[in-house]
C-alpha cells in the first residue's frame, strides 16, 4: 500500500475480529518501529510482542479490545536513557501503526489506559521496575471498516511563511 493511503486509512480500531497474523507480518511491523528516528539516536525502546491468548486476556483488563486482538505490541521505554524518551516512543509507535495498516491490519495507540494501569501491565509482562510501560498496540483485523476520527482541515492548521493569529 502506498504511504499516503496508509496515512489516510489509519484509524483507531477498538473492536477486533478473530484472525491469524503471520509472524513475518508482525516482525515487519516491529522492524518499522525500530527504524524510527530518536533523539541522539539513543533508541531507548524495547518491544514485547504478545501472541499468547492468556497474556492478551490479562492485558484486556487495561483496555478490553486488547483481549480480542490476535497480537499486541507493548512499548517499553528506558526513561533514564534520553530526555526525549516520550517523543522517541511516539515516533516508533506511529511507524508501527502505519506499518500495520500498510499490511492490511488495524491497530490502536493505547497509552492513556496503560498509564493508569502501568504497574499491573508491567507485572503481567515482567517489565522491570527501571523501565516504563508506555503503550500497548493491539494488532488485528477490524470487525468493521475503520474510519479515522475527524481532523481539523489543512487550511485551519497551516500558515504560509509566518504565523498569523486567526480571529476566533
Ligand atoms: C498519546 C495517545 C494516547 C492514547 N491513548 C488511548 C487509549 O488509552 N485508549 C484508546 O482507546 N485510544 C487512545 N488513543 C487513541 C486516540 O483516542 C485517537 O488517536 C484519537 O481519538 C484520534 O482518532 P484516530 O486515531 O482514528 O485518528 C491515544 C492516542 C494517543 C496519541
Amino acid at each position: 500500500m502506498d504511504f499516503f493511503e496508509a496515512v489516510e486509512r489509519r484509524a483507531s480500531v477498538r473492536s477486533f475480529a478473530r484472525c491469524e497474523i503471520p509472524g513475518e507480518d508482525l516482525l515487519r511491523i516491529l522492524d518499522a518501529g525500530r527504524r524510527a528516528p530518536s533523539g541522539h539516536n539513543r533508541q531507548p525502546w524495547e518491544f514485547v510482542l504478545v501472541r499468547d491468548a492468556e497474556t492478551l486476556r490479562a492485558l484486556g483488563h487495561i483496555q478490553g479490545c486488547i483481549a480480542e486482538a490476535p497480537a499486541a505490541i507493548a512499548v517499553v521505554m528506558d526513561e533514564a536513557a534520553s530526555d526525549y524518551w516520550k517523543e522517541d516512543a511516539a515516533a516508533a509507535i506511529e511507524n508501527m501503526l502505519l506499518a500495520a495498516v500498510a499490511l492490511g491490519y488495524a491497530s490502536l495507540w493505547v497509552e492513556g489506559y496503560v498509564l493508569r494501569h502501568e504497574d499491573y501491565g508491567k507485572q503481567v509482562l515482567g517489565v522491570p521496575a527501571d523501565r516504563r510501560l508506555l503503550a500497548i498496540l493491539p494488532i488485528g483485523k477490524p470487525t468493521e471498516e475503520p474510519s479515522q476520527a475527524q481532523k481539523r482541515p489543512l487550511e485551519e492548521v497551516l500558515h504560509h511563511e509566518r504565523y498569523r493569529r486567526r480571529p476566533s
